[in-house]
């Protein structure tokens, strides 16, 4: 029986309005138009910590990991969650450090649940001030993304990233608002 999807998308920029949440809000708009129901992180308001390798989270009949703060309600999500949208801004050749805050705690997401990532369907949204994306450094991220989520068995269903330097620049950007649109469509189907 067809059910409808549960999108959570994860912001990456301190900007709650900026690029790559414009990018990220048109992918959910897409999902929602596809019956999916979306809820959406801002990563920036939430007090999460670096990983400190302790690696409870790794034992056997673990609880989870050991760090208690706002991580901690995102990993049920997560796991509850069809698919994720993963939104970002390109700092320094790469993702935001609020994203890779985020995505170096997910190593704990197997304490939470039996594989946790396997078929987990991702959408990934970048914006960067740079020319292109090879000179901007957004492929860095996009490749960390490819490796990590093959890696632990997860399915990236697409990626839309585009040049803007100022918070809303990237809705000149007319022909990227329409794939990232069609990209929440394909994130939210069941026949892919
Ligand atoms: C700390 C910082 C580092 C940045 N580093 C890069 C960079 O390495 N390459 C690039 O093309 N743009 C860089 N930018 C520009 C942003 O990627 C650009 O403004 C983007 O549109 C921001 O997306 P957002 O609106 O989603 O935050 C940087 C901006 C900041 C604030």
């Amino acid at each position: 029986m067809k059910r409808n999807k549960k999108v959570l998308v994860f912001l990456g920029s301190p900007r709650r309005k900026g690029n790559s949440a414009i990018l990220a809000e048109r992918i959910a708009g897409g999902a929602r138009a596809a019956g999916a129901s979306v809820e959406t992180v801002f990563l920036h308001a939430l007090a999460i910590a670096p990983c400190k390798a302790c690696y409870a989270c790794q034992k056997s009949k673990s609880k989870g990991c050991s760090i208690g703060d706002d991580m901690q309600p995102l990993y049920r999500k997560m796991i509850a969650a069809d698919a994720w949208v993963i939104a970002s801004p390109v700092y320094w050749f790469t993702m935001s450090a609020q994203l890779k805050l985020w995505m170096d705690r997910s190593f704990a997401l197997p304490a939470y649940g039996k594989d946790p990532f396997e078929g987990k369907r991702i959408a990934v949204a970048m914006a960067y001030g740079g020319e292109d994306p090879f000179d901007s450094g957004c492929v860095n991220a996009l490749r960390t993304f490819q490796d990590a989520y093959h890696y632990v068995g997860a399915k990236i269903i697409g990626m839309v990233y585009g040049s803007a330097m100022e918070a809303g620049d990237i809705k000149a950007n007319k022909a990227l608002l329409k794939e990232a649109t069609a990209l929440g469509k394909k994130l939210a189907d069941d026949n892919d």
